[in-house]
């Protein structure tokens, strides 16, 4: 059951046809979520809605003069320490765009009826704007939402949160209402933390946020890695969740230079079909993400890719789901999350025409988990005959075992002494199966370069 938020007052006043009626009862569904109730007084409102028709003559007019008087509501509770929010919506918000804005400077946002859905995102942006947090109540699971965990951490591998927030409003995301806006932690402070972290012992570091590659601190990502990697100790720098949008031609440039960026990237693109990319306002198209794909691997051949996709997206016939798949088969991922699409009250998504059966869903998720892992599956068959440095984290389960990782993460489960325990060592892979590898460490002496003579 989806709880509203406490009090948030929603004036919508409709003009014209029945279409209009129709849209503003559209609106207020999709803003519920968001603690918007109506109320039929203007004044005092949270939020107020014109909901404009184009058709009668001088209709125009009547809503600028409509504004004239909002404007004045909007002065008297900005004086009694309160905001109100108007928008214009309808065929005049169409027809007249940003010459409303320009008018009437009390208007906050104009939205034309193709764009309804994307009206939680709007508000949501109006008020960052004014530097006021929504306090939509998103339901308590946050599974979604939440930044990875530590993981069991071992000592050697550590997370450091350099971003959090979200721009992007993927319209199926709670992130950008719950998290707020995308905000970067300053470079002094991460490379303090992470110089605090290595002198602990950690040799593996990875960066989180909710949209890491957009970090915004002084030298992008790219040149937070690049210091990073100069801290003695720090072997490897991880970072995750990526935007392929936000992905620039440094930070790949830096895959290529930097020994320490693992070559393994956690690349979300949540649908092969470029309509339903666009339904979830992804801001890219699947030629784009394949493009980008290719322009990494040139940069680092060596590297793997990790991502997210999204079943089931309102809508989603079986031809997109299909483009998934031919997406997944062209691009080749090590290891996937794949995830039924699951209706969050409050995201313009849960608002649109077209929620797929509960049993598509099913069956669309099990075929691309089957192909999802036959990738994995053979992604560590290829490592079989290989020597790989693995950060050796702890004691395996059996008797003599240690277990470490390898530069895609892969389990790797060896007989040696604990003592490797914090070590980077070769280990020549001799055996793969889909969740992991097993391997016998490679004699560090035949690795050491020949002395020249004297
Ligand atoms: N339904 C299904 N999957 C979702 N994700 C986020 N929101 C939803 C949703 N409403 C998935 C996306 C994202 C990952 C963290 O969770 O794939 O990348
Ligand atoms: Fe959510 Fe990620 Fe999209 Fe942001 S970029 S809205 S966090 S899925």
């Amino acid at each position: 059951m989806t709880k509203t938020a406490p009090g948030k007052r929603l004036f919508i006043k409709t003009y014209g046809c029945q279409m209009n009626v129709y849209d503003s009862e559209r609106m207020a569904d999709v803003l519920r979520p968001l603690g918007y109730a109506i109320t039929d007084q203007a004044e005092g409102a949270d939020l107020v809605v014109l909901n404009t028709c184009h058709i009668r003559e001088k209709a125009a007019e009547k809503v600028y003069s409509e504004l004239g008087r909002i404007k004045a509501m909007k002065q008297r509770k900005a004086e009694a320490g309160g905001t109100m929010t108007v928008a214009v919506a309808g065929c005049v918000a169409q027809a007249e765009g940003a010459e409303i804005m320009h008018r009437q400077p009390a208007v906050d946002l104009v939205i034309g009826p193709q764009s309804y859905h994307r009206l939680p995102e709007l508000i949501a942006r109006a008020h960052r704007a004014s530097g006021e947090r929504l306090s939509a109540d998103f339901a308590a699971e946050e599974k979604f939402d939440a930044l990875p965990k530590a993981r069991g951490v071992s000592g050697f591998t550590a997370f450091l949160t350099v971003q959090e927030g979200c721009d992007k409003f993927c319209t199926f995301c709670v992130v950008p209402y719950t998290r707020g806006g995308e905000f970067s932690r300053p470079v002094e402070a991460i490379l303090a933390e992470a110089q605090g972290l290595a002198d602990q012992g950690v040799r593996e570091v990875t960066l989180l946020g909710q949209n890491v590659n957009a970090y915004a601190g002084e030298g992008g990502l790219a040149g937070l890695a690049r210091r990073l990697a100069l801290i003695p100790g720090l072997d490897r720098i991880r970072y995750t969740t990526s935007h392929p949008r936000d992905m620039d031609e440094a930070l790949i440039a830096a895959h290529g230079e930097l020994e320490a960026l693992m070559p393994y990237l956690h690349l979300p693109v949540q649908s092969g079909s470029d309509r339903v990319l666009k339904a979830m306002n992804r801001g890219h198209t699947a030629q784009h993400y394949l493009d980008l794909v290719g322009r990494i691997r040139a940069a680092r051949p060596d590297i793997a890719l990790s991502g997210d996709f999204i079943v089931g997206f309102p809508g989603e016939t079986e031809a997109e789901f299909e483009a998934t798949l031919d997406l997944v088969r062209a691009t080749g991922y090590a290891s996937a999350f794949a995830f039924k699409y699951s209706r969050r009250p409050g995201t313009p998504a849960a608002a649109l025409p077209g929620q797929i059966d509960e049993a598509v869903k099913e069956d669309r998720l099990a075929r691309l988990l089957d192909l999802l892992g036959a990738q994995q599956e053979a992604f560590n068959a290829a490592q079989v005959g290989r020597t790989v440095p693995v950060l050796f984290e702890r004691i395996g389960r059996r008797p003599g075992q240690v277990v470490g990782r390898s530069p895609y993460l892969q389990p790797i489960h060896i007989s040696a002494s604990e003592s490797l325990i914090g070590q980077i060592a070769p280990v020549a892979v001799s055996a793969a199966s889909r969740g992991s590898l097993t391997g016998t460490l490679v004699q560090s002496s035949l690795l050491q370069p020949i002395p020249e003579p004297a």
